[in-house]
């Protein structure tokens, strides 16, 4: 096993990128094989994510290209030109390869397996399973549905309105992505907008969902145009440095290019809440989306209060808040969060497991964090239990921790950041990361 050694750094600045945004190169992997023409892929996230949906859509038989630039180019040849695949497809670890590709391919005339690690096979797919075969597909997974493997017969779909109980992006994409071969026109109604990208690069790709307020509607049996797509960097992963910053009274980070979809910015705010000054600059438009370099003094952080209806616009910066929550004066209380229990791991559990082995003051409730800031942290040993989300966090928490912090099963990283532990020794060199085996 892999892990982490490092240990508190005095200072903290610089001028960063973050790889690209790990949604988004998904979405243009997917929507590019569904296309006519050739569609052009720069900033590209080459993670085991994305990768993931990449090696599936060649198993499906999508003629994908790799430039030793990193630019990717897919040939799409529209739905039809896919192939039933001979072998089980693998997502790995990646949810958004496994919903998204179950949507795609419950419009397709032939059976697909769908896998992936051990923590995917634990999540639940009965939230795709259920709009999916009331599209008209037919869909086998484990305990009647609700975990993978997943087998899917695909057929001719009729286009359906949806209401989802919960707000998933990926859910939502998934009955797009089915909603755009169907007959007739596809809707999906979530309690709260979750991040929009499949809704935005769709114009991209010449096809223009309507929105109603958190009501998204696609027509059906639609023709997609190839298109030339940047990809921002990804806020998530910006978000580690962002907090190793915001936390630290005087540090000033340049993080360039970032990805600023409001349906994701709800971590700017926080911080901003919590007394970091953030600002955003050379705002522009890639593709549709927002995009900004992000600019962040540290301060000394006081604890907030981040509500159910924040918690879409940054689920997945949970983990590196719950770290900036700890080192900041105060409580802060993170509610309405029963969906991180879904997640690679159960989040809420391991941020308070963890977060406790590092003398932090947390308790862990249903759909809630409590979080006690102000100590520092006491470096010892900690596990991101196969979470590369955890890993990077308790990065962010070693950073000032006194003594030495060990974090174990960093492989995962791998998933979403390539390069993360030299991007940290390079705005911080005084932690010393280094990777060692156990
Ligand atoms: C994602 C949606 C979110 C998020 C995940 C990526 C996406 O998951 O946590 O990392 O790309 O659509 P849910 O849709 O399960 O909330």
């Amino acid at each position: 096993m892999r892990s982490w050694v490092l240990h508190a750094a005095d200072r903290l600045a610089g001028a960063i990128g973050v790889p690209g945004d790990k949604s988004i190169s998904h979405r243009s992997l997917l929507l590019g094989a569904m296309a006519h023409g050739t569609t052009e892929i720069r900033g590209f996230l080459r993670s085991q994510d994305c990768l993931a949906t990449l090696h599936a859509l060649r198993a499906l038989g999508t003629e994908i290209q790799e430039a030793p630039d990193g630019c990717v180019r897919i040939v799409g040849r529209g739905p039809d030109a896919l192939r039933e695949p001979e072998t089980i497809l693998d997502a790995g670890n990646s949810g958004t390869s496994l919903r998204l590709l179950t949507g795609l391919l419950a419009g397709r005339p032939f059976c697909s397996i769908l896998t992936g690690d051990a923590s995917l096979r634990r999540r639940p797919m009965r939230r795709v399973v259920e709009p999916l075969t009331a599209m008209g597909a037919t869909l086998l997974g484990r305990e009647a549905g609700r975990y993978p493997p997943l087998a899917i017969r695909g057929a001719e779909l009729s286009g359906i309105a949806w209401k989802t109980p919960v707000a998933s992006a990926q859910v939502k994409s998934a009955i797009l992505l089915a909603g755009l071969q169907a007959l007739g026109e596809t809707s999906v109604t979530e309690p709260m907008l979750s991040r929009d990208h499949t809704e935005r690069m769709l114009t991209a790709f010449g096809v223009v969902p309507q929105r109603r307020g958190t009501t998204v509607s696609v027509p059906g049996k639609a023709r997609l145009a190839a298109a030339s797509l940047s990809i921002p960097g990804d806020l998530s992963s910006a978000a580690f440095f962002m907090v190793a910053a915001a936390a630290r009274p005087g540090a000033e980070l340049l993080i360039r290019d970032v990805g600023v979809n409001p349906t994701r910015a709800g971590a700017l705010e926080v911080l901003a809440a919590m007394g970091a000054t953030i600002t955003q600059a050379r705002q522009r438009d890639e593709a549709g989306e927002p995009v900004a370099d992000i600019h962040v003094r540290g301060a000394r952080l006081r604890g907030t209060a981040i509500g159910s209806d924040l918690i879409p616009r940054l689920l997945d910066e949970i983990p590196a808040l719950a770290v900036a929550a700890a080192l900041a004066e105060g409580e802060t209380v993170i509610s309405g969060a029963a969906e991180l229990r879904v997640k690679e791991v159960d989040r809420l559990s391991a941020l308070a497991g963890e977060l406790a082995k590092l003398g932090v003051q947390v308790t862990e409730e249903r759909d809630r964090l409590r979080i006690l800031g102000g100590r520092r942290p006491r470096g010892t040993l900690v596990s991101s239990r196969g979470d590369h989300r955890m890993a990077m966090s308790l990065a962010v928490a070693g950073l000032f921790a006194e003594g030495e912090t060990r974090i174990q099963d960093v492989a995962c990283v791998e998933t979403s950041f390539p390069g993360f532990a030299r991007l940290l020794l390079e705005v911080a060199p005084d932690c010393g990361i280094r990777e060692v085996g156990d």
